[in-house]
């Protein structure tokens, strides 16, 4: 039985892999911003197996309170799911700088804030698994998002470096792309469910090592290009 903590868990792909983990018997310290009913109602189901630990990841006294209230056992994975869309408007002859600031907030500052507050609770063969983008790539043939596709390079690059300062330390860092996904984010056109992506997610988690520590893989456990 492992315990995993996952932010953004109150909707889209985090909850499917916090309700993936429940179903499989495992501990869940779920991170969401604010609980849903989905969660909440996940919890009341779980037999104890799921907490819920309300965590802005963009807001370092939440996440610091949120791994407090969570306990101080051992972790084995920590996802790191939370992500916001940002400005999506042409912004060549301007930007909602704002947005921007939020979106890095998230998205760059937000991974390594959790993983800050609980690496004390990592050791040998932990896993820190960020969620990221295709969109982050520099072989992304597509142009806009600025905002999105800028703050997941630099999650990319921010967590490489990561996996090589914690090598030492045995804790195994993963950037795993999760499809095109039918969530609020991804819209109900696109390519698969919440559920196929996150199957996917928990089967390259546990597939990750260290030797591994630091690539860049899609959901389905192929390589992603830099
Ligand atoms: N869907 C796709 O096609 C797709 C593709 C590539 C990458 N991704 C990435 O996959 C991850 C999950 O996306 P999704 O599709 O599940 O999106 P989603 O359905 O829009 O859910 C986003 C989640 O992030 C949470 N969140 C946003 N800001 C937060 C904050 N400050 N603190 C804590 N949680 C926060 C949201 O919480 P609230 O409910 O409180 O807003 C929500 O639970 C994101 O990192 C996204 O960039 C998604």
């Amino acid at each position: 039985m492992a315990t995993v903590a996952i932010t953004g868990a109150a909707r889209g792909i985090g909850l499917e892999i916090a309700a993936q983990h429940v179903a499989a018997g495992d501990h869940v310290l779920a991170l969401p911003r604010k609980a849903s009913p989905a969660l909440e109602a996940l919890a009341a189901s779980s037999g104890g197996l799921l907490t819920i630990h309300e965590c802005d990841v963009a807001d370092d006294a939440s996440v610091r309170a949120a791994a407090a209230a969570s306990g101080d056992g051992a972790i084995d994975i920590v996802y790191n799911v939370a992500g916001v869309t940002g400005p999506i408007a042409n912004e060549l002859e301007g930007a909602d700088w704002a947005a921007w600031n939020e979106a890095f907030s998230i998205m760059v500052q937000g991974p390594l804030r959790v993983l800050q507050a609980f690496l004390p609770r990592l050791g040998e063969g932990s896993k820190v698994i960020n969620v990221t983008s295709q969109l982050g790539a520099s072989t992304w043939p597509m142009g806009g998002m600025y905002a999105y596709a800028s703050a997941k390079a630099a999650l990319n690059r921010l967590m490489r470096s990561v996996a090589i300062d914690l090598k030492a330390k045995g804790v195994i860092i993963g950037l795993v792309h999760p499809g095109w996904v039918q969530t609020d984010m991804g819209g109900p056109h696109a390519e698969i469910t919440p559920s196929e992506s996150a199957a996917g997610i928990r089967k390259v988690a546990a597939d990750w090592t260290l030797e591994t520590s630091g690539d860049f893989l899609k959901w389905n456990g192929e390589n992603h290009a830099w």
